[in-house]
């Protein structure tokens, strides 16, 4: 790949030629031009068992819908209709166990066997279509089977991360009302056992809702089973209830397929819920343009399926495309840095979607671990979750791609549910920038007022027109979705980050405008943290903000106020930070617990978290007239 102004690289011109999208910027303007039309015709290359009456019905707007009158299932796309053509026996997945000797391969044929036998047990449990269904899960091919089981009868699955602590699985479990929650004995985390099903059952105890367990075992850890609740994954498999096809629930377009939970500006996390149509024909399109999707490729999307990233790119878009997919039960270092780059040589990947707190970590040991392998295979890279520094970009570039695999900077979110602002195979590359609008979008970046900034300028990034995979609403909550997204400027989606545009139309992505921090590209509520930490018996309040860390992008910072008898100290600070690991997450642990006698505050009572940034970093504190003395 050639660079020919600083910082910007012109890919060879075969890359562009040869790919689904030979020339993105006349698509890009044709799409723009009308882009309803450019949805349906990507619609039209899914099947259907009713077709739609109306491509995007903005009656209700911004309660927009997609494809309304059209009747399917998103698995039948992902799998059905696989099983009828020349992908009945290409690999779906491979799975690599953490102990690098449990190996596992999946066809669409063995897959579709595996999701029937998951869909036919949750159907036994007496789950309904719409019913929803709690999955913590490590990543091993039944958090598959079970995300596609569920969205086969019509159920809406709500996948948690599984490194969320009791507290936090239990409310969310009670927000969504599930009757089943689908876990594992334990996790594999570097060697260790991660103890599932103990925070599952610290989780259920007083849960009014969930009726069944299903436990898969994995860790062959000891784990108490409750006699009615609990069951283990392989004994209901040996029933003949299990045996046998489980039909594919048709679905309106509009129908829910799932909810996930992720962090806002308030402690209690939102529930975005996604449907069955859109987020089929908008995963879809954005995988096959944005990362070409081959017959003869082999895809890698590092993320866990517990976050969006892992629904729509390593489960629902690859197999909608019926690509194959690698999937890994471990991290990037056990036991050695050179982890991932073994697996892309054993395996051939060609297609590497990774985020850059990773690429950063990696880096930091050197190129001799990646250049002990052979990494020829790969013809693209792909990075996600936070801006991507320029230098680990040209690392990335250079020492991972050897000069030759574009990097497709996708910027998008768990409520946009795709790419939203990214390149395509073969567009010039500007490191650090996500690049244009995917086709058929459009972005805005807004001053307070609502006009449109000088190119170059810092504003609020808006999405100007609703997308297919777009969030329909939260879950139970249509007044905050309005509030949140579409209230600061009418008609315009608020992404909630701020970016910067150039004279080519390139966003740079600078990063949240709200009280989410970005951690190794989780995200995070400051509200979230800081209730985690008043929680503990030592603390009366409590502000968490988020400062720049060199491999994570940001790190917790957490100043705490304590209750009258208790004394300031070392040891107390690292049992407030374990306080959060245990009772939000491991991610959420903050760096640094500072004690102070008192926050800065509004008159109103509303922490002033600017205030402690600025002063962390010895910047200009900026406008202090509203602040309480
Ligand atoms: C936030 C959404 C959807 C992918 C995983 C994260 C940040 C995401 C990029 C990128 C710069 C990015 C934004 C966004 N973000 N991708 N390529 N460049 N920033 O999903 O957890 O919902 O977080 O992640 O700040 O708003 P999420």
């Amino acid at each position: 790949m050639r660079q020919t102004e600083p910082d910007v690289y012109r890919p060879d011109p075969a890359i562009a030629a040869s790919s689904h999208v030979p020339d993105a910027d006349s698509l890009r303007e044709q799409a723009l031009a009308d882009p309803v039309g450019f949805w349906a015709d990507r619609a039209e290359e899914l099947e259907w068992f009713q077709k739609w009456d109306t491509v995007l019905d903005d009656s209700e707007a911004p309660f927009y819908k997609w494809f309304t009158g059209g009747r399917t299932n998103i698995v039948h796309n992902c799998i059905d209709r696989h099983l009828t053509g020349p992908n009945k026996n290409k690999l779906a997945f491979i799975w690599m166990g953490e102990n690098g000797r449990d190996h596992l391969t999946f066809s669409y044929f063995s897959l579709n066997r595996q999701v029937n036998m998951m869909a036919n047990i949750i159907k036994s449990m007496g789950v309904v279509k719409g019913d929803r269904v709690t999955i913590y899960l490590p990543r091993i091919p039944e958090v598959l089977f079970a995300m596609l089981a569920c969205a086969k009868i019509g159920a809406v699955h709500s996948v948690i991360f599984a490194g969320f602590s009791a507290d936090a699985l239990a409310s969310r479990i009670d927000d969504s009302e599930s009757k089943l929650v689908i876990t594992a004995d334990g996790s594999w985390v570097n060697g260790k056992v991660f103890p599932l099903k103990d925070i599952v059952d610290q989780a259920v105890r007083f849960s009014p809702t969930v009726e069944n367990v299903i436990v898969v075992r994995r860790t062959h850890n000891e784990v108490e089973m409750d006699a009615l609740r609990d069951h283990w994954y392989d004994d209901l498999k040996a029933l003949p209830i299990a045996k046998g096809k489980c039909p594919t629930e048709p679905m309106d377009a509009e129908d829910p397929l799932f909810i996930l939970y992720t962090s806002g500006s308030t402690g209690k996390p939102k529930a975005i819920l996604h449907t069955h149509g859109g987020y089929m024909v908008g995963t879809y399109s954005t995988l096959k343009y944005t990362f070409d999707i081959r017959p003869e490729d082999r895809w890698w999307c590092t993320a866990d399926p517990g976050w969006i990233t892992g629904h729509s790119y390593l489960v629902y878009g690859p197999t909608l495309n019926g690509a194959t997919s690698f999937m890994f039960e471990g991290g990037p270092t056990y036991p050695y840095p050179n982890r991932w780059w073994q697996l892309i040589e054993h395996y051939g990947i060609t297609s590497f979607y990774t985020a850059p707190t990773a690429i950063r970590s990696l880096m930091r040991f050197g190129d001799a671990w990646p250049n002990r392998h052979d990494l020829s295979s790969l013809r693209l890279l792909g990075s996600v979750g936070e801006p991507i520094n320029p230098e680990a970009w040209q690392w990335f570039h250079r020492v991972v791609g050897k000069g030759q695999c574009p990097i497709m900077d996708t910027w998008w979110q768990t409520e946009t549910g795709m790419f939203q602002i990214t390149q395509v195979p073969g567009e010039v590359q500007k490191p650090g920038s996500a690049g244009k609008p995917f086709f058929g979008q459009d972005v805005e970046i807004l001053n307070e007022e609502g006009e449109p900034v000088s190119d170059g300028d810092e504003g609020f990034l808006v999405l100007k027109n609703p997308a297919p995979a777009m969030l329909r609403t939260l879950y139970k909550d249509d007044q905050r979705y309005i509030d949140t997204y579409w209230s600061k400027y009418p008609g315009k989606y608020l992404t909630g980050d701020s970016a910067r545009s150039d004279s080519d139309g390139y966003i740079w992505i600078i990063g949240r405008t709200d009280d989410v921090i970005k951690v190794s590209g989780h995200r995070l509520g400051t509200a979230e943290v800081e209730s985690a930490l008043v929680s503990h018996p030592a603390v009366s309040e409590a502000a968490a903000i988020g400062l720049p860390h060199e491999v994570k992008g940001n790190a917790i910072h957490a100043y705490v106020v304590l209750r009258v008898g208790y004394e300031p100290g070392q040891e107390l600070g690292e049992s407030l930070r374990q306080h959060v690991s245990q009772h939000l997450s491991p991610i959420a642990k903050p760096d640094d617990v500072q004690f102070v006698d008192k926050l800065p505050k509004t008159r109103s009572g509303k922490i002033m978290r600017r205030v402690l940034k600025a002063r962390a970093q010895g910047l200009d504190e900026g406008d202090l007239s509203t602040l309480d003395d």
